[in-house]
């Protein structure tokens, strides 16, 4: 799918060869004078219905119409956008496309006219979040239709930055369904291996994968011990962007990517365990925002980390009380196989020390408790810096991939004490999702680090059963705010003109 930004007032939308018009309208839109629209077929169609009460306020009212005399698309949605802002946007395009769903659209224009950048970005998500087709594995499948869409803007120059980055953040986020998507048996740890390899083609993106022999070597008992019951060989990725100097620190991103979780010898339940091939969300995650840095090119120095395995019940498998050794030294008792997420990610937060980074950032599908607390709509944020958290919460509501912070006392951590290891990896059943965080915090030393539990976010259940993408919208604004934030920091050049961070047409 192909968008395209053009500075089109209505009129000109009208002559467009398209498919269909979705003309998005704010609550408060001052509409013409019919007399000055006699010429200009959309606005006085607008003008007209709005004069008629045919269409209500709130955002995603509609109003559909079929061969508007003198315009050149077939179908024409006008679509209440609310008060405008990026939400409403995103609600009313979702609307709009639902009424086009099963007419086959292939050219698609919006028609945005004096939308904000954030809200032309949120414009261009909807519509690939509404067109998305999951074929794979299907022998039938019906790829997405939708092949152009033209986002019709007032002032194309405004809103650029905005659409670019949205358009970036779009591919990452349909990279990351694809691979959360995908069955256990075509997403093993290898499969995920060779996309990483993949993404390595595109440019300042470089991949390293070590198998279980280095991962042996480097003394990462705890990842072993997950993978220990499964036959499908482990595989831990290291991707590495460059955008900056070597010489300025990585932010590292570390996603959990189990590739199936069956809980091992402490055995989930069947109903539903097909859902745990999602729980290399995380990973998927990673993957997509490196596709979305190879478009966008930030000056900024990236590190994703994917420690992934199989987490299986068999006769070698991990089991209940074995106590094992993590490339930290700490020792680790197993007191729940399903805590398996937790068991791969401290050895991985262990080698990140190695990049001596800005930041450390894991995003994992960690624990059922985290979508107790929270649902699908904010992922879970744990951090004990808090300007860290600050920015990824603000990143989060800004890429409308929002996330809430948790608490880390240290009191939450009484559960983990072990009476045969330095600590057990539960903490029974109480603040889960608290008792995972302060788990992983014992891996962290004096690194800054944030833990995202995606949970709850990175996939709907039930008819709509499927990835979100998420958080790839979070980690793609979190890492251009942080590459502008560098960029105003640097010293003025000596010519004495100060360097600005490009801020015009980004999110509001
Ligand atoms: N992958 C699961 C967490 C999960 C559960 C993600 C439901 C999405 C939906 C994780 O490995 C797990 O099994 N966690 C356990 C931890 C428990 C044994 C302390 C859980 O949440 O039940
Ligand atoms: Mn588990
Ligand atoms: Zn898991």
């Amino acid at each position: 799918m192909n968008f395209e930004l053009q500075s089109l007032s209505l009129s000109q939308a009208a002559s467009l060869a398209a498919d269909a018009l979705i003309l998005l309208w704010p609550d408060n839109a001052v509409v013409a004078k019919a007399s000055q629209t006699t010429a200009d077929p959309l606005s006085h169609w607008v003008h007209e219905a709005l004069a008629a009460k045919d269409l209500e306020e709130g955002a995603g009212q509609c109003l559909p119409a079929h061969r508007l005399s003198g315009v050149k698309a077939r179908r024409v949605v006008l679509v209440r956008t609310g008060d405008g802002s990026a939400p409403q946007v995103r609600k009313a395009v979702a609307a709009a496309m639902a009424l086009l769903k099963g007419s086959a659209v292939k050219t698609l224009a919006v028609c945005a006219g004096a939308a904000a950048g954030a809200s032309v970005a949120a414009a261009v998500q909807s519509v690939a979040d509404a067109s998305y087709s999951y074929t794979t594995t299907k022998s039938k499948g019906k790829p997405r239709s939708l092949q152009k869409v033209v986002l019709a803007v007032q002032d194309k120059a405004a809103v650029k930055s905005a659409f670019d980055r949205a358009c970036a953040t779009v591919a990452g986020v349909e990279l990351a369904k694809e691979w959360a998507n995908r069955p256990g048996n075509h997403a093993t740890p290898t499969h995920l291996a060779k996309a990483a390899q993949q993404l390595a083609k595109r440019p300042r993106i470089s991949t390293e994968v070590l198998g279980p022999r280095e991962v042996a070597k480097l003394g990462m008992g705890a990842f072993l011990a997950v993978a220990k019951g499964s036959e499908e060989p482990l595989r831990f990725i290291v991707m590495k962007y460059q955008g900056a100097p070597k010489s300025s620190a990585p932010i590292v991103l570390v996603g959990k990517g189990i590739t199936f979780d069956t809980g091992g010898i402490s055995l989930k339940p069947a109903a539903e365990m097909d859902e745990m091939k999602f729980d290399m969300g995380g990973a998927a995650s990673v993957l997509g925002t490196f596709a979305a840095l190879a478009e966008l090119q930030p000056a900024i120095n990236v590190v994703g980390i994917i420690p992934s395995c199989e987490n299986m019940p068999d006769g070698r498998a991990t089991k209940p009380g074995d106590v094992v050794t993590s490339m930290s030294g700490q020792t680790i008792e197993i007191l729940n196989t399903d805590a398996e997420g937790r068991l791969s990610l401290c050895d991985a937060l262990t080698y990140a020390e190695r990049f001596k980074p800005h930041a450390v950032i894991d995003i994992a599908t960690l624990t059922g408790a985290c979508v107790i607390a929270l649902g699908g709509v904010r992922a879970g944020l744990f951090s004990s810096r808090d300007e860290l958290a600050q920015q990824l919460q603000e990143a989060g509501d800004a890429a409308l991939d929002p996330c809430w912070r948790m608490p880390l006392d240290d009191d939450y951590a009484e559960g983990l004490k072990s009476n045969f290891a330095d600590m057990g990896n539960v903490g029974g059943r109480q603040a889960g999702a608290v008792t995972a965080a302060k788990f992983l915090q014992k891996f962290v030393n004096d690194m800054p680090w944030a833990h995202l539990d995606i949970a709850g976010v990175a996939w709907k259940s039930g008819a709509a059963k499927g990835s979100t993408g998420r958080p790839v919208p979070l980690l793609v604004q979190y890492l251009l705010d942080e590459a502008a934030r560098r960029a105003v920091k640097a010293p003025a050049p000596v010519s004495g003109k100060r360097v600005v961070a490009k801020r015009k047409g980004t999110s509001a």
